[in-house]
């Protein structure tokens, strides 16, 4: 759908005053200390202003209440897979913070949480009994969220791994899709009369890949090495057929969870999204990058939502195409309420070219910017083209941006407040290219800032810090930063301030 400025503009009059009257506030009436302009880029009335965690990253506490160890805590503790050696064992001591947490993310003025369970808190061998207190902090941590009025959001499966599960082949087994569907389902029993909506996996393409061979991106001329728990460097046959298990395991998920939840579950995964950005807005490239963003994520996000593997894919991995049943896909594509997508970069620049594949992919130059962390080269139009192409390839009943957000190196003034122009300068960028997809007709209904407090960044440590909240490692004390009281103002408003 193209726009024209003046309809653009009424439709951003018109979202005001939706806002406005959702908040009680007169449309027109500029209250105390509001900036309100007909031509302001404001959200969907109902629209989610979310921040994201996930537990390994934040609730240290790795054997507290009979916890099981997950891939993370063996991972981080083998010599030389993290920096400075950092590991998750305090993190940001959130298992024993969160309501303190909590009143904080209120502060930060959102309307929605999106955490992560630890499957090993629940199931401490994998499968099995399920243990009752890590039960039971995460239905304080919901009843905690609902009392600040907050809506929870929860990611089932964000990297943690019972380590009792790898030792009998992790994602390489079969039975471990059926033992996370099991897991979702007992977790929905418990959690499905307060919980609304539940994210099955995380970044699917990331675990996998990342986790069991390695991934390489280059940056400004340069290569960066990504690799993620449990550190595996399968054969490429063998790596197809862990995607095809994490796949198969959203799919059982879905059915286990729909079978076991009450009727009005929401259900979709958080994957990360491989897309690819058209040099212009031409039919030609358009097409272009629809095509290379329905290549790039065949493995996943496409049989996720189309049911079957594209022949493409199956044709070009020959004999490593994975191994499956017509009753896995009709699993795999079990119809879903709505598809999250984690957009930080796209994979590609994209035009439109004469040749098989449709399109010719164009690196990010040498001196193309990034933020704070290796491997972000700053693409903020993703957050436009992003949503845009989900929809015109999948056409989902809803979407929503399930992490974004950037690393920086903040410092804390003399005044102990955190000045972070870029990571302020990113989000409101990012915002302003989301609304305008949403403008121009992609469902999306909530955006969650990655991420709420600094933690650990996977293999990068605690350097690399993504909060809008800064947290002093040593003292556990937090503090909002600049970027958090953007923010803030934003998520009041409803719009890009
Ligand atoms: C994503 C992960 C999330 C966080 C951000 C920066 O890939 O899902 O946990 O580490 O990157």
């Amino acid at each position: 759908m193209n726009l024209d400025r003046r309809t653009f503009t009424l439709m951003a009059g018109l979202g005001l005053a939706e806002a406005a009257l959702a908040r009680d506030i007169v449309p027109g009436q500029p209250q105390p200390g509001a900036i309100s302009r007909p031509t302001m880029q404001t959200f969907p009335r109902g629209f989610r202003w979310g921040v994201a965690t996930a537990a390994y990253q934040i609730e240290g506490a790795p054997d507290a209440d009979g916890k099981g160890k997950s891939i993370w805590d063996v991972y981080a503790h083998t010599p030389g897979n993290m920096a400075n050696g950092d590991t998750g064992d305090v993190a940001i001591d959130h298992y024993h913070r969160y309501r303190e947490d909590i009143q904080i993310i209120r502060e930060l003025g959102a309307n929605a949480y999106r955490f992560s369970i630890s499957w090993p808190r629940i199931f401490p061998g994998g499968t099995g009994r399920l243990n009752e207190a890590g039960m039971d902090f995460y239905s304080r941590l919901v009843d905690t969220q609902l009392e600040a009025g907050i809506e929870p959001f929860v990611t089932l499966y964000h990297w943690d791994l019972p380590q009792a599960l790898q030792d009998r082949g992790g994602w390489q087994s079969r039975d471990t899709a059926k033992a996370f569907a099991d897991y979702a389902a007992a977790v929905v029993r418990r959690l499905g009369d307060r919980v609304k909506h539940f994210f099955t996996l995380n970044e699917l393409q990331n675990f996998v890949d990342m986790g069991h061979q390695g991934t390489s991106v280059m940056v400004q001329g340069k290569e960066q090495r990504i690799e993620l728990a449990p550190g595996l460097k399968l054969s490429t046959r063998d790596l197809n057929q862990v995607a095809h298990h994490a796949v198969l395991a959203h799919g059982l998920a879905v059915q286990a969870m729909r079978a076991s939840g009450p009727r009005n579950l929401q259900v979709g995964p958080a994957d990360v999204l491989f897309a690819a950005v058209p040099v212009s807005d031409t039919p030609a490239n358009v097409r272009a990058a629809e095509q290379a963003t329905k290549r790039y994520n065949d493995r996943f996000l496409d049989v996720m939502l189309t049911g079957r593997y594209d022949d493409r894919y199956l044709a070009s991995a020959g004999p490593d195409a994975p191994r499956f049943t017509d009753e896995d896909m009709r699993a795999i594509g079990s119809p879903l309420d709505f598809v999250g997508v984690n957009i930080y970069v796209p994979k590609y620049y994209v035009e439109a070219a004469d040749n098989e594949a449709g399109y010719t992919e164009i690196p990010t130059s040498l001196s193309h910017p990034r933020m704070g962390s290796r491997w972000h080269s700053f693409c903020p139009e993703v957050m436009y083209w992003g949503p845009r192409l989900v929809n015109s390839i999948w056409k989902p009943e809803a979407i929503y941006i399930t992490e974004n957000g950037c690393a920086a190196d903040d410092t804390i003034t003399a005044n102990g407040r955190v000045l972070d122009t870029d990571r302020l300068m990113y989000l409101r960028t990012v915002m302003s290219y989301l609304h305008r997809a949403i403008a121009e007709g992609a469902p999306v209904k909530g955006n969650f800032a990655w991420s709420a407090f600094d933690n650990l960044e996977w293999t990068g440590g605690y350097g690399v810090r993504f909060g809008l909240v800064h947290v002093d490692f040593a003292t556990q004390k937090r503090t909002l930063k600049l970027s958090a009281e953007w923010y803030r103002r934003a998520a009041e408003m409803n719009a890009v301030v």
